[in-house]
């Protein structure tokens, strides 16, 4: 898979993607993450990649041209199947979109900053408008980030364990069940038993239950949707 990223300020991408599972990911060639800096694509001799709204109005907007340059510079190179502006105002990011996503060839992510971005980009370059949630950050960057990595761990191969990805919160409406590790016992506070008894049967539906449970007590929400949808469109 590939993920081009567009953004004004490109060092707020970089440390993430130097660590852990998307470093990996990266060195194992499963994913190649390339981030552009609009200011590489603007004729302005300032290097200037924002400017006032017309009609006034506070805030800055990315201006259309260098967004458009880049596009025009990726396009030419490969087909993408999304290029995705990330917005607050976009429809809400979750982990049916993100596995839709993981199944992509060539993406590209377009972030805003400031005010956002020249209307005529959305509306004539833009497939998709996401957001990762109801709250306003500075930029799109951090929600980016928060697209690559939901989305690039699902890929075969990042993860150690590939079923592990499956078992997440959120894969199948269900949050997970409670983990615990050695030591068994610290100070009084005990493992559940049941977790130590080597039955997996019983520790299978244990979790389930418990999963059930907790779903059910923090986000019943979910709770309808597992109740909506058949075992084949929970794997
Ligand atoms: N840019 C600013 N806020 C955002 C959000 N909540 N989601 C996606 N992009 C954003």
């Amino acid at each position: 898979m590939r993920v081009d990223v567009i953004t004004c300020v490109p060092f707020l991408l970089e440390s993430p993607l130097q660590h852990s599972i998307l470093q990996r990911a990266q060195e194992k060639g499963i994913v190649t993450i390339a981030i552009h800096d609009l200011r590489d694509f603007t004729n302005d001799k300032h290097r200037q990649v924002d400017d006032y709204p017309f009609g006034g109005g506070p805030g800055m907007l990315l201006k259309i041209e260098p967004i458009v340059n880049c596009l025009r510079h990726l396009q030419k190179e490969r087909t993408y199947e999304e290029i995705i502006y990330l917005t607050p105002e976009g429809e809400t990011f979750n982990q049916k979109i993100a596995n839709y996503l993981s199944g992509c060839q060539n993406i590209i992510l377009l972030c805003g900053h400031y005010k956002g971005v020249d209307q005529r980009v959305r509306d004539h370059f833009i497939t998709r408008e996401l957001s990762i949630g109801d709250y306003v950050l500075s930029g799109g960057e951090l929600a980016a980030m928060v697209v690559i990595d939901a989305v690039i761990r699902l890929l075969p191969g990042v993860l150690g364990d590939e079923t592990s990805a499956l078992l997440d919160s959120h894969q199948d409406y269900l949050l997970e069940p409670p983990m615990y590790t050695r030591p068994a016992v610290f100070e009084n506070l005990k493992v559940p038993e049941i977790l130590l008894s080597g039955n997996f049967a019983q520790i299978d539906a244990w979790r389930d239950e418990q999963a059930w449970l907790k779903t059910q007590a923090r986000r019943p929400d979910l709770v309808t949707k597992f109740e909506g949808i058949s075992p084949t469109d929970a794997s």
